[in-house]
């Protein structure tokens, strides 16, 4: 398939994989890319710049197709050297990096100078606009949906996408609720011009997590997932569990008093536990109500080809059948 995301990063098919933190490593980036979609090294993960310098190395090693680097600029507990992190990445040959959270302004004239194309994720049209004024090649679309961080608007994909695509000249991928070859049609339709995957990536081969977060993705229904953190305008959808089930009824008691102190046993550090240990009650980590459409574990390119099947025989016989004669 042919759209303006496959020709601005050269990739078969316009299916990218976002970072994930502890998921997004080198085995997962490189089984997207080498199944013809773009997938994904996690800076943060990672931590230093030497740490990242040798996943990239790591990921040259295992595809020689095209694969990006996740810069996420959220409020964290430490304060990551992005200067030097982006040095890493300039200098391991990468040229397509992922920016989440706050703008990337500041750093785009460094990654224009290396020839890098940068896609942005953004929760709003707002957002989108301003990283299109900016200078970003292309953006995310990340709706309500989504696991991690959907902003504060709590708007949907099927509003926020057609607006998406109303407002904005640079193209975008739709992000948030995404899984088959459904997904990626509706995607098209509304505007975008591939999507982007978190959760039903997880639940593959070549993900490096623990077993027991797959089969929690594939036993998980739609109705799983929880929002945590709104109070501190950083808000989170996780999969239920123990550990979120607290953060909530913290949140309700406290309401718009909570403070990070009141939930930070609950909320960080637990995706070592959960992702490397499978500690499934160990804290919150992000989750999308796609879980709900996950019900097997296959490879990468079992999951790609699937999803470029399903869309084919859906845009070539479905619809095209149901036109009138
Ligand atoms: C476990 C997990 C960790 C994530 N970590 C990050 C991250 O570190 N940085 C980031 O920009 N997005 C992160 N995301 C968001 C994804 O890149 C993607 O935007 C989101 O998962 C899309 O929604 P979906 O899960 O419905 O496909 C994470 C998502 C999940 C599920």
């Amino acid at each position: 398939m042919k759209t303006r995301i496959t020709e601005l990063f050269g990739i078969q098919h316009p299916i990218i994989q976002g970072g994930m933190h502890f998921v997004g490593l080198p085995e997962l980036a490189s089984a997207v890319s080498n199944a013809g979609g773009l997938g994904m090294i996690t800076a943060l993960t990672l931590g230093t710049p030497e740490k990242l310098a040798a996943a990239i190395k790591r990921c040259h090693e295992m595809t020689d197709k095209p694969f990006g680097v996740n810069l996420t600029f959220l409020p964290t507990f430490a304060n990551p050297p992005y200067p030097e992190l982006i040095e890493a990445i300039v200098e391991g040959g990468v040229r397509i990096v992922e920016t989440a959270g706050r703008s990337p302004e500041q750093y785009l004239p460094v990654l224009k100078q290396h020839g890098v194309k940068v896609i942005h994720k953004c929760t709003s049209v707002r957002h989108s606009l301003k990283a299109e004024k900016i200078g970003c090649d292309a953006v995310s679309v990340d709706g309500f949906e989504c696991g991690g961080h959907p902003g504060e608007d709590d708007v949907p994909n099927f509003i926020l996408l057609p607006l998406a695509a109303e407002a904005l000249k640079i193209p975008f991928v739709a992000s948030g609720g995404m899984a088959d070859g459904r997904s990626l049609v509706a995607a098209l339709a509304l505007g975008a011009e591939g999507m982007n995957m978190g959760t039903r990536f997880i639940a593959t081969k070549e993900a490096p997590v623990h077993e027991n977060v797959k089969q929690a993705l594939v036993q998980a229904s739609e109705l799983d997932t929880r929002l945590i953190m709104r109070p501190l305008r950083n808000t989170e959808r996780v999969l239920r569990n123990t550990a979120v089930d607290k953060v909530v009824e913290i949140e309700k008691q406290k309401g718009a008093a909570t403070t990070i102190d009141d939930v930070r046993e609950y909320v960080a550090g637990a995706y070592v536990k959960v992702m490397q240990q499978g500690d499934m009650e160990a804290g919150a980590w992000s989750c999308g109500m796609v879980a709900g459409l996950i019900h097997d574990v296959p490879t990468c390119r079992e999951l790609v080809d699937r999803i470029m099947g399903e869309a084919e025989s859906i845009i070539a016989r479905r619809l095209e059948g149901m036109r009138a004669a």
